[in-house]
């Protein structure tokens, strides 16, 4: 193995899917990672200690006073040479711990001392999953900036079927590596990407206006993605309420017509530009400056075209690479096809608004992404960060053939 060896701490939580994190210990330590494992007691009545012994080729943390070596404290010497933590599977229970900063035990004491970035994936019943204790907790996670992969859908052990299976072990190992080669090698250093998200209002009168149900969440993650690739990120947001990602430059706007302007206006200098917000199509022709008073009959409100900020984009292009969004409802890759070739786009993301865990507010996007050249992608249903990270990915390998031509 030639990597630098990166220390991943595998926390495993007491659930049935314990037995895919011995596969996924396996998978990390063939990559080259020095995989440290931590069990709580109910993991061990699942796998017992020694497969991941067998498997990490450490020895495995499950108490928190075994103090082999007098000299430092076990869990703290850990969590202070961790490069990553992930909790897989991640039960309610340890989610509910470390959305609530209890520490009773290895697991919830090193994740607590630990600076390293932490993975939660959970794992567990379909309603406990959905249950708004749990979704709460989780939300809390969230905002404590752990990342959440997404459980899968289908038969779960307990015999329900929905929401709870543990993501697979390729597709933690798969994001593990993304995540490592893009810290370390910041491929996107020196290139400067600019992300739109969120909705545009649209203004009536000082009290209401014309919207969508955008929240931002999808062009913040792109943003995010791209800052922690090296590159250069100005991100145009639309009114949104999610903090700002680290790292980037965010101007925000209003209207469509704002979101023109300073989109236009930066394009030239831009290397990649992904377009997440969705953009009003119309606006009204009128505005009042005072409170429209309601009379006994009907209001019409006529309406005109916003500009296509995508189209003018497409028309200005010269070697920048171009993204656009569609969100869609019915015959979802046709019309994508049509907006990729009308805006001269190197492709189009598309999400079925119309399927559950896609599109507006959702923490998880399922997209197909569709290329000039007329390939067709269909990704699984991943979290938005994962999609985001895919699509920068994308991005980064359309700039690095452009620059090798
Ligand atoms: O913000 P979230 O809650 O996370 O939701 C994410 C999302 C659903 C908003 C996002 O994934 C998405 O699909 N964004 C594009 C939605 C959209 O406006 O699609 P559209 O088909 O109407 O537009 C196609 C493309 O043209 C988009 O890239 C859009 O930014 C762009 N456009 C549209 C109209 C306009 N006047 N100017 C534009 O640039």
């Amino acid at each position: 193995m030639t990597r630098k060896k990166e220390t991943i701490l595998l926390c495993v939580s007491g659930g049935i899917a314990a037995f895919k994190a011995a596969a996924l210990t396996s998978k990390l330590a063939q990559q080259g990672f020095d995989v440290h494992v931590l069990m709580t007691e109910n993991a061990q009545r699942f796998v017992t200690p020694l497969t991941f012994q067998a498997l990490s080729r450490n020895a495995v943390h499950t108490d928190t006073f075994d103090e082999p070596d007098s000299t430092s404290i076990a869990h703290i010497d850990l969590a202070d040479r961790a490069d990553l933590v992930i909790v897989a599977p991640a039960t309610a229970n340890v989610i509910g711990k470390l959305a609530n900063g209890i520490a009773d035990d290895v697991v919830s004491t090193t994740i607590l001392a630990t600076k390293a970035p932490v993975w939660v994936a959970p794992a567990m019943n379909v309603n406990m999953y959905n249950h708004p204790a749990v979704q709460n907790n989780l939300e809390q996670l969230r905002r404590m900036n752990v990342k959440l992969l997404e459980p899968g859908e289908g038969l779960l052990a307990c015999g329900w079927i929905g929401k709870g299976r543990l993501a697979e072990p390729e597709v933690i190992a798969d994001a593990v590596l993304r995540h490592f080669e893009a810290g370390k090698d910041q491929p996107l250093r020196g290139q400067k990407f600019l992300v739109t998200a969120g909705p545009t209002q649209e203004k009536i009168d000082p009290v209401r206006y014309f919207s969508n149900h955008s929240s931002g969440k999808m062009g913040y993650a792109l943003a995010k993605a791209a800052a922690a690739r090296g590159a250069e990120v100005t991100l145009v947001s639309g009114p949104s309420e999610l903090p700002p990602p680290a790292g980037v430059k965010v101007v925000r706007v209003t209207s469509a017509a704002e979101m023109y302007e300073q989109v236009v206006e930066r394009f030239a200098a831009q290397d990649a530009v992904i377009k997440a917000a969705a953009v009003a199509d119309y606006r009204p022709k009128r505005t009042f400056s005072e409170k429209f008073k309601k009379g006994g009959g009907e209001w019409v409100v006529e309406m005109e075209r916003t500009q296509d900020i995508l189209a003018e984009l497409g028309a200005r292009k010269k070697d920048q690479v171009l993204v656009g969004f569609a969100a869609e409802t019915n015959d979802v890759q046709r019309h994508a096809s049509e907006k990729l070739r009308k805006k001269n786009l190197d492709f189009i993301v598309v999400n079925d608004i119309s399927q559950q865990g896609s599109g507006f507010r959702t923490d998880t996007n399922q997209v197909t992404v569709v290329s000039r050249e007329g390939e067709a992608a269909q990704w699984p249903l991943l979290s938005k960060d994962e999609v985001a990270e895919r699509i920068v990915d994308e991005v980064y390998e359309r700039l690095k053939r452009r620059r090798s031509k």
